[in-house]
């Protein structure tokens, strides 16, 4: 891994995106970038995160601030998990075991998504990193039961059910730069690669070498070839009739933990509770799916007060800085989780790029919490009449 320290001119989040956008082809760059439809709800996670102040106590002793969080049952030195983002084996050569290296070096699990490009058996031999698994039910529930079973003896122990896209979401740039998976040929497509030729290189030509065009590598062998996709298209398209009754049957079949991930209203949090659920994911999915849905800031402090002790609550969508950490944490969340941020990292640099991001996101929550006169993460407080600043 390149030491974090060789991007040194990478001082926060925005610089690594813009490393990113340099380096990936567009129809790349905007699929992790983007929102859908007419990406309000992108604008609006950043303004409700920017509105929330926090409450500085002064005079406090802040040498020795610790960021320590417990997280299902593990003491995690930063109370970070990095979110399942598919395809990011296309950003970088083997993107997800370079996230997974990241997340270990800085002692966070790294969630693998159903989507990888990477299967979870090579991330866990090639980095040591605690994983968890990221599960979108396929519609043949007998053929998702198998893929959890290969979560399980790869050594994964936590299972996280995402509720959050029912339906395939409306990105329609994504449609212009005709970009999707499996890959497609088109001219537009080449002429795309052709401009970014160091991540022709880097990226495409070594898949090609080594396991041919990038694709779901969680998908079933018969899936790599056009004839078989089409045979199975319909087993492992994303079921639409995901309820309650598929969280039972995980219940009984997954011996670990259980999260669900893409919770927005307090009936349903309460609702996974009973269902015996170990803890929920506040999050709209980073603003990739619903363009109306509240900001997970919006319904954060109801959710904490109605689940009190009885469920661990995580947040994400829109964390660009560690003060953003601190806002979630503040609002009721143990945990965070990071999606784009460390993505830009690993395009623009591999594992050390993500660690880079790592440390400067950890290193903004330290000197955020020194300013709060927060020795623990549960010091932070947030004002509670804030005004709604906007932008
Ligand atoms: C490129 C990309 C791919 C994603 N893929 C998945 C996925 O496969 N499964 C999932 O549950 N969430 C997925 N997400 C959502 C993230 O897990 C997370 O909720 C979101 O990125 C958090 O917002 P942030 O990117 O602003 O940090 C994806 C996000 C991005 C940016």
């Amino acid at each position: 891994m390149a030491e974090p320290a060789a991007f040194a001119r990478i001082l926060n989040v925005e610089d690594a995106r813009r490393a990113a956008r340099r380096r990936l082809p567009r129809g790349l760059f905007e699929y992790i970038d983007r929102g859908c439809e007419d990406e309000i709800s992108i604008l609006a996670n950043r303004r409700r995160l920017d509105a929330i102040a926090l409450s500085p106590g002064v005079l406090v002793d802040v040498s020795h601030p610790s960021m320590e969080a417990d997280i299902l049952g593990r003491r995690q030195p930063l109370p970070l998990v990095i979110a399942p983002t598919a395809v990011a084996g296309l950003v970088w050569h083997d993107g997800e075991i370079a996230l997974a290296r990241a997340a270990a070096r800085a002692g966070i699990p790294f969630c693998v998504s159903t989507q990888s490009i990477t299967s979870v058996e090579r991330i866990a031999t090639e980095s040591g990193a605690d994983l968890w698994f990221q599960l979108y039910v396929w519609k043949d529930r007998r053929r998702m039961l198998n893929l959890l079973d290969r979560a399980w003896a790869a050594g994964v122990k936590t299972l996280v059910l995402t509720a959050d896209t029912a339906v395939g979401p409306n990105r329609e740039y994504n449609l212009r730069n005709g970009f999707g998976i499996p890959l497609k040929a088109s001219w537009r497509a080449a002429l795309d690669v052709a401009l970014h030729p160091r991540w022709a290189a880097t990226v495409m030509l070594r898949a090609l070498a080594s396991s041919g065009i990038p694709t779901y590598a969680h998908y079933p062998a018969e899936f790599r070839t056009r004839l078989g996709r089409e045979a199975l298209a319909d087993e492992v398209s994303l079921a639409k009739d995901v309820t309650w009754d598929d969280v039972r049957l995980l219940r009984q079949r997954w011996r670990g933990k259980l999260v669900v991930k893409g919770v927005l209203r307090v009936e349903d949090a309460l609702a996974a509770r009973s269902h015996g659920v170990d803890a929920i994911v506040v999050s709209n999915h980073g603003a990739r799916n619903l363009d109306c849905a509240p900001g997970p800031t919006d319904v954060l402090p109801q959710i904490a007060e109605a689940v009190g002790d009885r469920m661990e609550i995580f947040a994400d969508s829109g964390v660009r800085r560690g003060a953003d950490i601190a806002r979630f944490l503040a609002l009721g969340a143990r945990g965070v989780m990071i999606g784009r941020a460390t993505l830009y990292g690993v395009a623009m640099g591999g594992a050390g790029g993500a660690a880079r991001v790592l440390d400067l996101l950890s290193t903004e929550l330290r000197t955020t919490m020194g300013m709060l006169g927060a020795q623990k993460l549960a010091d932070i407080r947030r004002v509670e009449s804030a005004q709604q600043v906007g932008r």
